[in-house]
Formats: structure tokens, sequence, C-alpha cells
């Protein structure tokens, strides 16, 4: 069985890179793959690199080059639901696209036109209740709360309340991000198990750019962290 693991950026991967045992690198275009055991699971790591597209492209390699059998997301994300403070943790229980959009052809805001499958994905139960676990676990040492819920992603860094306030009302969503909903949408299509793995990096609000700066790095080794544990514990 073989476990693929996704970050959008360096921080989100620099865990795995930094304590891989006996990896080989191997480079496809401008992505690079690094594949080696992790608590004795056969794994593919890389960086993705910001956005859907950048994620629902190494996505779909993972599955025809490396043959996952799994999909895993690793990384940061912008609290929407209010209960979500910096360095809390939102393991996905479905994600959506909030930025596709063909309201004028009669489709909501979020629901993907013309398309023979679901526009809300839902996760692999084993694997959310792994991540659930594995959070959990950590989070009593760190304090932190752990939510299940709705991931929805978009190629917009959002700063402002009142989309915060949209995106809740208009999806039920809990955290915000740019790459989740295209790998789970990847996976889904190629039927693929998925969990997306998120600690809050800040609260898409007005002070996001300033927050997102400061506080990403450490919400990325969290969500690492849990990452880790979750393959310490399957
Ligand atoms: N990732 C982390 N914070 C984010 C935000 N505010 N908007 C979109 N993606 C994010």
């Amino acid at each position: 069985m073989t476990i693929g693991i996704i970050g959008a950026m360096d921080e989100e991967v620099l865990y795995f890179r930094k304590r891989m045992v006996d990896f080989e690198s191997i480079s496809h275009g401008k992505q690079t793959f690094y594949k080696g055991r992790w608590h004795g699971h056969e794994t593919i790591v890389v960086k993705c690199g910001v956005g859907k597209v950048n994620a629902a492209m190494v996505s779909q390699m993972l599955i025809d080059v490396y043959n996952v059998d799994k999909l895993i997301f690793t990384g940061v994300a912008g609290a929407v639901n209010p209960e979500l403070n910096v360095g809390d943790i939102l393991i996905s229980q479905s994600c959506q696209q909030h930025d596709i959009e063909a309201t004028a052809l009669g489709f909501s805001q979020g629901v993907i036109p013309m398309y023979d499958g679901p526009s809300v994905f839902q996760a692999d139960p084993t694997l959310l209740n792994i991540a659930y676990s594995a959070a959990n676990e950590l989070a009593k040492k760190m304090e932190k709360a752990v939510l299940k819920g709705k991931v929805v992603s978009g190629d917009q860094f959002i700063s402002d309340p009142s989309q915060v306030t949209l995106l809740r009302e208009m999806f039920t969503a809990d955290c915000v991000e740019m790459e989740g909903a295209a790998v789970a949408h990847v996976a889904d299509f190629n039927h693929i198990p998925f969990v997306i793995i998120r600690s809050i990096s800040d609260k898409a609000d007005g002070k996001a750019s300033g927050d997102f700066q400061t506080f990403m790095a450490e919400a990325a080794q969290t969500s690492a962290e849990i990452v880790s544990h979750m393959l310490e514990l399957k």
C-alpha cells in the first residue's frame, strides 16, 4: 500500500523531508516527489504549489505514476467557523470548491456545472477517524481544539470578514484554503480515499495576511505532526 502526502508550500512538507530516511527524490517537470518509508508505510511526499490546479495536477500524478492507494493533504487554513482559533485543527469531513460559479446558467455557487459527480466531496470515514484520533492525542498536549468539518477551497487568499460570513452562510464552511477540494475532486473521480488536515494560521479577516506570515510555519508543523502520528496509529 502506498500513501501520497501533499502540501502546498515548503513549510507544509518540510517536516517529512527532514525526517524521511533512505528516500529517493524524483523530478517530473517542476515537481519533486520524495519516495520513502514513513512509520513502515511506503510514502510519497510532494509539495504541489499553491492553488487548485497545482493540487489537482499532483494528485492525478500520485495516482497515475505512483499508484497511491490513499491521499492525505497537510497544511494550514483560514478559520471560517468562529469556534476555530489560530493553532486549532480541522479534519475534513467534506470539501467543496467555493469559487466555482455558473449562477448565470442556473447553478448555485459551488456547484460544478454539468458534472456527473458530486460538488461536495466526502472524506474517507476510516482516514477521517484515524486523523481525528491522532489530532486529539496531540492536541491534548498542545491545548488546541480539534474539529471535524467542512473545508472550502478557492483560488483566493481570503482576508475579509464579510467573505468569511458568506462562506459560513453559503457552504457551512469551517475553514478556507486553496487546495483541499481539488485533491478531493481528483480522489473522488479516481475512487481513492482521501482526508485533508488543516491547522489554522489565520481567521481570514483583515489581519489574515499578517497572521498567516506569523503563524503559518508553526501551524504547518502541527498538521504534519498529525499526519505522522496517523501513520504511526495505522
Ligand atoms: N490558507 C491559509 N489562510 C488562508 C486564507 N485566509 N485564505 C485562503 N487560504 C488560506
